[in-house]
């Protein structure tokens, strides 16, 4: 079906659309979306639930009896509609206190400040049962190679994970880290800028089993990168936590449109992936489908709420054709036909050793590697043409 339900868990940031659609040459095109609305919204079009930065509910330093205004505003709208806050994040980027980043800043003060903000926003997923906290790293990086020592930058990088976990176990907070990558915007080169400098920095942790990632699509497309395969090996890791949703279309700016109005190949791929790439073919992933996404500048409140429906509906068709795709036997005879069944077998045999491998002249002596393919290929195109025509439902 093609009708967003909560159980499709579907989510949207408030910063998506409430965005003011300021952009750096140009002034706001819209008003505020205020969270109670967002949520009412959300709901009404069938989602699960929605996300926010600290600074989008309520105001950076506003008093703490405003602050808990609008949380409990949140809970009520949440209580009215039964949407939940699977995920909150902290907003380390804006202020101009942060123009340095915030963990990583060079000036101390500034990174035992961005700490206390943090920390003071874990105690709020944690009320507000968001079970994954997101880190993006926005202004944690720089413009210029001698501005700060990147190793130097990483060791504090990793203090301030290191202290984050500490503190989630010493209140007993059942909470996880998502680090979210990205290479570039707001600075010129962004600390973790890829799905892979952020596992490896992972591995690093003191406890690395409690943070994951959180890729978003357009993020590594900026890099040049295949989502899906980055996805694929944060699968393979066990560390996709959480994921950011939406189009780009190539190596631009962060575009942050509606999933699927960039690169819809890929966009089909991961959603196959997601929806049919576990062991059994089942699902791979089962939290959130959280779109990130920036409504247009060019539209209007009503364009708003038709591209977060648009988000939903781009998911929901890409997961229908997925199913189409895998279901037909042709694809299915297609798949064999591209060996992808010898993939899945070890390279060495169950009690194989490599002595055993060495004395096999048949495999490396004998064997007539000139005449052994024959002409003959592995037909990924025409599997290609296939999910290409499912993709545009022709099959
Ligand atoms: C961006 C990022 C952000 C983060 C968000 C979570 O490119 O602007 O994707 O939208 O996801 O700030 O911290
Ligand atoms: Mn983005
Ligand atoms: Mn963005
Ligand atoms: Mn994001």
């Amino acid at each position: 079906t093609l009708t967003p339900t909560p159980e499709d868990r579907f989510t949207f940031g408030l910063w998506t659309i409430g965005w003011n659609a300021a952009d750096p040459f140009g002034s706001p095109t819209r008003g505020p979306v205020s969270a109670v609305t967002a949520i009412h919204k959300l709901s009404e079009f069938g989602a699960y639930g929605m996300t926010f930065h600290d600074d989008d509910l309520f105001p950076f330093g506003c008093s703490d009896a405003d602050r808990r205004a609008a949380i409990d505003a949140l809970k009520k709208a949440c209580d009215e509609t039964g949407m939940v806050i699977p995920m909150i994040t902290t907003n380390t980027f804006s202020h101009p206190m942060f123009k340095d980043g915030g963990v990583t800043s060079n000036d101390r003060d500034v990174r035992r400040f961005t700490v206390r903000k943090i920390l003071r926003n874990l105690d709020l997923a944690a009320e507000l049962g968001a079970k994954t906290f997101v880190m993006w790293g926005g202004r944690e990086g720089a413009e210029y190679d001698f501005s700060k020592d990147i190793r130097v930058a990483l060791q504090r990088y990793r203090e301030a994970a290191n202290l984050f976990a500490e503190y989630v176990i010493d209140k007993g907070y059942d909470i996880k880290f998502a680090i979210e990558p990205k290479p570039n915007e707001p600075r010129g080169d962004i600390l973790l800028p890829t799905v892979g400098h952020a596992m490896a920095f992972i591995n690093t942790l003191d406890h690395p089993e409690m943070v994951g990632l959180n890729p978003e699509v357009g993020h590594e497309q900026m890099a040049g990168l295949n989502f899906t395969a980055g996805i694929a090996q944060a699968l393979d890791h066990g560390k996709l936590f959480h994921i950011d949703l939406n189009g780009q279309r190539g190596i631009k700016y962060d575009q942050d449109m509606v999933f699927g109005h960039g690169d819809l190949y890929n966009a089909f791929s991961l959603v196959d992936l997601l929806e049919n790439g576990g062991p059994d073919g089942g699902e791979a992933y089962s939290g959130p489908r959280h779109f990130d996404y920036k409504p247009s500048r060019t539209e209007d409140i009503t364009g708003v709420w038709d591209s977060a429906k648009a988000n939903m509906r781009m998911y929901l068709l890409l997961k229908e054709r997925a199913k189409a795709f895998r279901a037909d036997p042709e694809v299915q005879e297609a798949i064999v036909a591209t060996k992808q069944d010898q993939l899945a077998q070890t390279t060495m045999g169950a009690d194989e050793t490599v002595a055993d491998l060495m004395a096999n002249t048949s495999v490396y002596e004998t064997f007539d590697a000139d005449s052994y393919y024959d002409g003959k290929g592995f037909g990924f195109v025409r599997l290609q043409q296939l999910a290409a025509e499912h993709l545009m439902g022709a099959r």
